[in-house]
């Protein structure tokens, strides 16, 4: 395993190996296996829990990090473009995560260093560490992330994480995947022709709510409408509140890759259902885990 530009980079195999080293990092974030190693963090798009939690994890793994937050203080500003930020980073480090607005930024960055690049979000196209996390927050849950209903609800055409879960579920055995969404934000049908797993399109949350067992919510993705009087139309299509959540069965869960605004009501956070803040806090081992099985070994 080199670079992590798709969940498709990722086997299932690799997978499982990443939830066990960052199970061992949940109970004891410490390690030297990036020793020596400097990571390089070019996050050209806003950012807070991705950012934070791969500086953190460096750091854990007693490595440094070099990079920025914010493309304003760097020489993007008098116009240097990717390719060539890029080949610098190459020079002053051992690994490069990315983030950016625009779709294959990553990949682009992947082709002009050898150094490993890692995927930290591009555009409305993929952000497969999340997945790891979404999918390792599940594992703890139910101790598995097969035979589970999942339900995907929101911005499924704009949202890179939907992209990234649903690529690394064909990985696994779900069995099935409710989408729901307005019908303008139904997942685009590059990605849905590649799975291999019963799923059904909906717009009615109602209708499914009680078969679900993983419910992944996504903010509506302002920032992708070209279209500001569209998002203003559907921006709250679903919230996710206290009605909805009585309806869920016992044991199922609510997950969001976060930030959300408001599709989910804030008294749901006190819910069993609840798993997004414990979700948003395995950021640190399994970025941890990613990190040590790509430049620890
Ligand atoms: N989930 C996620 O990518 O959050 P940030 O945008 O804060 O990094």
């Amino acid at each position: 395993m080199k670079s992590i530009i798709s969940s498709y980079d990722l086997t299932r195999e690799d997978v499982e190996e990443i939830f066990k080293l960052a199970s061992k990092f949940v109970k004891e974030q410490k390690g030297d296996s990036l020793r020596g190693k400097t990571v390089a963090l070019a996050f050209f798009e806003p950012s807070t829990r991705t950012y934070l939690s791969f500086n953190k994890a460096v750091i854990n793994l007693g490595g440094s990090v070099i990079g920025f937050s914010g493309a304003e203080g760097t020489s993007v500003a008098k116009g240097e473009n990717l390719a060539d930020t890029i080949r610098m980073l190459d020079n002053y480090s051992d690994a490069i995560v990315i983030r950016h607005k625009f779709d294959g930024a990553a990949k682009l960055a992947s082709e002009v260093t050898d150094k490993p690049v890692i995927n930290a979000g591009d555009g409305k196209h993929e952000h497969p560490t999340q997945t790891l996390i979404d999918l390792f927050t599940v594992f703890n849950h139910f101790g598995t992330t097969d035979g589970l209903i999942y339900g995907l609800l929101g911005d499924l055409k704009y949202a890179r994480t939907v992209n990234s879960f649903l690529r690394m579920l064909t990985r696994f055995k779900p069995k099935s995947v409710y989408l729901i969404s307005p019908p303008q934000l139904r997942p685009r049908n590059e990605f849905l022709e590649e799975l291999n797993y019963p799923y059904k399109i909906t717009s009615n949350v109602n209708d499914v709510i009680e078969d679900i067992d993983v419910l992944y919510v996504t903010r509506i993705q302002k920032e992708r409408f070209l279209d500001e009087l569209e998002y203003e139309r559907i921006k709250e299509s679903y919230i996710v509140d206290l009605n909805l959540v009585s309806k869920m069965k016992k044991d199922s869960i609510i997950l969001h890759p976060l930030p959300r605004v408001n599709e989910i009501d804030r008294r749901v956070d006190k819910t069993a259902h609840a798993k997004y803040f414990e979700q948003a806090s395995y950021g640190v081992p399994v970025r941890m885990a990613l990190l040590k099985k790509i430049l620890g070994e």
